[in-house]
């Protein structure tokens, strides 16, 4: 539905976005992550037919379609980052003014409306908004059409947790139709929460693609089990006495206060249970914690960014 074919964009002397090859299919949620000027509205704005690539295309569509050509616009709907209406139309103004632009029938305002939560700010000037309201407007007039591919920059980042909620629906919605969606987001818990698949662009390039089982799969890796031991008379089980019976199947194992810390994967806890359960051990209590987006979103740009000059960034 999208598709990104060597596609570079260079202003000036700045390459912003460099030899990308990225696909999203029917019904499919990719989240775009990148450091700040990493190149993701750029991509966006390719898709959105908004830019003239330097190089390569962005095809859209069924059958595809370059999305420089007129005809690709009826089949996106694009949330720009930086949305701006104008002051002295009501809400209400603005979202009828794009469904007739794009000849959509009357229902649909009132349907947007509800759904971006804006019933009680409709009738309000848009001047009087506030940064969230005006998003959500703007998501209001990205979700008028239907269209079969979503491009939306930055989506989340003024919401509050009912927007957020509205945003989780639509985007739901947007994937049970059979839409392909393709957002960028600096809020992790969002991306986890709502994508299908994760793509890093550090410095224009993209250094990791993601499925969220492939993600599922790297945070269980970075995953850690802590055990608490009961104590009991005339038995010693400190790191000496628990460590090299653990080793063999958690190499990272380590003693930390009374609590034996069981770095790894989930599929590895299990065992190291019945290990000590078989030195006559009981296990008085158990917490696990499963690795984190953020950390590994980190590491992903960390390792990639020396090479592209972000390191400063
Ligand atoms: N119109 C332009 N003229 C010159 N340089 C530009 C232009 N648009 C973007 N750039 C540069 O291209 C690079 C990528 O910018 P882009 O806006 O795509 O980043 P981004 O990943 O969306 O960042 P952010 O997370 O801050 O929104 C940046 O170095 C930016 O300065
Ligand atoms: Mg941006």
């Amino acid at each position: 539905m999208i598709s990104f074919r060597s596609f570079s964009k260079s202003f000036g002397a700045q390459l912003a976005v460099d030899g990308l090859n990225l696909e999203v299919a029917r019904g499919e949620v990719l989240a775009l992550l990148g450091p700040n000027g990493s190149g993701k509205t750029t991509t966006l704005k390719a898709a959105a037919g908004l830019i003239v690539p330097s190089a390569g295309a962005v095809m859209l569509g069924e059958p595809p379609r370059s999305a420089q050509e007129p005809a690709a616009r009826e089949v996106l709907s694009y949330l720009p980052q930086k949305v701006s209406f104008p002051d002295a139309l009501t809400g209400r103004e603005i979202v009828e003014f794009y469904r007739e632009l794009r000849d959509l029938p009357g229902e649909r305002v009132p349907k947007v409306m509800r759904f971006a939560s804006l019933n009680g700010a409709g009738e309000r000037m848009v001047g009087t908004y506030s940064g969230g309201m005006v998003q959500r407007l703007g998501l209001a007039v990205a979700m008028l059409p239907e269209a079969p591919v979503f491009l939306l920059d930055e989506p989340t980042a003024a919401l509050d947790p009912d927007g957020l909620c509205a945003f989780d629906a639509l985007v739901q919605h947007a994937r049970e139709d059979g839409r392909a969606v393709l957002f960028t987001s600096h809020q992790l818990g969002d991306v986890e929460r709502l994508a299908d698949r994760f793509a890093i662009l550090v410095g224009g390039r993209l250094v990791a693609c993601l499925s969220a089982s492939d993600l599922k799969d790297r945070l269980a890796e970075r995953g850690v089990m802590r055990l608490r031991f009961a104590p009991v008379e005339g038995r010693d089980w400190t790191a000496e006495a628990v460590l090299p019976a653990v080793r063999p199947l958690a190499p990272a194992a380590s003693w930390s206060g009374d609590e034996l810390i069981v770095p790894g994967p989930a599929s590895v806890r299990p065992r190291v249970l019945d290990l000590v359960r078989t030195l006559g051990i009981e296990v008085r209590g158990l917490t696990a914690d499963e690795g984190q987006l953020g950390e590994l979103y980190r590491e992903l740009v960390a390792e990639a960014a020396p090479a592209h000059g972000e390191g400063a960034k």
